[in-house]
């Protein structure tokens, strides 16, 4: 299985989308580091909660700024959310229903994620950063506290 790094190429530029990027990658690896270092299936079970959950509010926080920035696209891409979203959905299911699906986690998520930061996220980075030069306190306003995640679950 191969860690995922947020490198260079994957990077959209705007550092709050990067960083919630960084959290949903280290999200996913510590969900296949912990399978792999036989983490309870309890453990488990609470970080791939905390992956849907973060996936599903970074994908809100994504559509309302492309929404407010007047992004043409924004239906297509909420539709490629939609997807990934019910991709982690079904996983989530899975794994609580005890099926060995874990194995299958980099295949699943990093094929998509990869395909999606380096086009869907890209093609809105334009209009979002004009909004955002605009609106220079609309990140400090609308951050969710979501730093820190992995300490506040095994911390
Ligand atoms: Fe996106």
């Amino acid at each position: 299985m191969v860690k995922f790094l947020l490198t260079e190429e994957f990077m959209v530029d705007i550092p709050e989308i990067d960083r919630q990027h960084q959290l949903l990658v280290e999200l996913i690896n510590s969900v296949v580091e912990g399978h792999r270092s036989g983490l309870s299936h309890q453990k488990l079970s609470t970080l791939i909660d905390a992956m849907v959950n973060h996936a599903i509010f970074h994908f809100g926080f994504e559509e309302r700024l492309q929404e407010l920035a007047d992004y043409p696209f924004l239906k297509a891409h909420q539709k490629s959310h939609v997807q990934f979203a019910k991709r982690i959905s079904e996983f989530q299911t899975r794994f609580n229903d005890g099926e060995d699906i874990v194995k299958y986690i980099d295949g699943l998520l990093f094929e998509w994620l990869t395909d999606h930061f380096k086009h869907d996220d890209a093609d809105y980075v334009a209009a979002v950063k004009d909004f955002l030069a605009k609106h220079p306190n609309f990140i400090a306003e609308n951050m969710g506290n979501k730093k820190g995640i992995l300490g506040r679950l095994f911390g």
